[in-house]
């Protein structure tokens, strides 16, 4: 079962706390009980909802999530310390992906360049909105990651779009800017320490294409950079990017309340 990682998800669970521990107080005023439960219900039912009015996926990824959360992701974390530890809950998912198959058709996008890819659900997502000899390069550090997505787009009618860079995104980005390659739509959603480089990389070089349009996952992380205590080291460098984006005068942006915040950034 999948824990709560977005700022709704994890209201959702509070409330469902709350209720339930008020809901035994015999003591409690039953307006106050009632209006708790409105609380719980509005919170619980809006991701369920978007979900059940957005487009259904595709059952290659359908069946992508599904190896995912079956994966045993903690045993092979402990496996490999050098690696940034792999979760189930990394998965972008269902209404994200096709807010991303979205963009993917609005921008016309020929080249999209994913940073961060996991098991490969934006990845692949993305690959069924471009044209048949579009091109999707996901940048992804982790050999086992990368072998399971590559698993996985083998079994979509999409997956040959998709061509894997199994190295440190930043060696990666290096390398595409010295050869000229240009990309339409980005999709940065790996390190959250690295991002602020990452969209420096983009806004340097020529990598991103006249008119494109770079989206970044993650960027209410949980709530934290708005919460007052102590952020943890993901909520830190969030914040950080954040604030990055908001002072860098080359770009206009706007931060969508999309799962765990996706900020929509254009060069200017
Ligand atoms: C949040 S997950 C990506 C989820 C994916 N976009 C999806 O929607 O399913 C982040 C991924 O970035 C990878 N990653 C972390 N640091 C990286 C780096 N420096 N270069 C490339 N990939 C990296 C991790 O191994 C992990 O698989």
């Amino acid at each position: 079962m999948a824990r709560p990682v977005t700022p709704v998800g994890i209201l959702a669970a509070k409330l469902e706390s709350l209720n339930r521990k008020i809901g035994v107080l015999g003591t409690v005023d039953t307006e106050l009980k009632s209006e708790l439960h409105q609380a719980w219900e509005l919170a619980t039912g809006l991701d369920p909802y978007i979900s059940s009015c957005t487009t259904p996926e595709s059952p290659a990824l359908a069946s992508l999530v599904q190896r995912t959360q079956t994966e045993d992701w903690d045993q092979r974390s402990t496996n490999n310390e050098t690696l940034q530890p792999l979760e189930q809950e990394m998965v972008s998912g269902h209404v994200e992906g096709q807010m991303l198959k979205f963009f993917v058709h609005l921008t016309k996008a020929q080249q999209v360049l994913e940073i961060g890819m996991f098991t490969g659900y934006s990845a692949l997502a993305m690959a069924e909105a471009l044209p048949s000899d579009g091109v999707l390069v996901a940048c992804e550090v982790d050999p086992f990651a990368a072998a399971f997505a590559q698993s996985c787009f083998e079994k979509s009618p999409d997956g040959h779009k998709i061509l894997i860079k199994v190295n440190p995104a930043l060696v990666t980005l290096k390398q595409l800017a010295d050869t000229g390659e240009k990309f339409n739509l980005v999709f940065i959603d790996a390190d959250k320490a690295g991002y602020i480089d990452y969209l420096n990389i983009l806004l340097d070089s020529s990598l991103l294409a006249e008119n494109g349009l770079i989206c970044v996952d993650n960027t209410l992380m949980q709530g934290q950079p708005y919460l007052k205590g102590e952020p943890t080291a993901n909520g830190a460098a969030i914040a950080a990017f954040n604030q990055a984006v908001v002072d860098d005068s080359r770009i206009e942006q706007v931060l969508l309340p999309l799962r765990d915040g996706l900020t929509l950034i254009r060069r200017i």
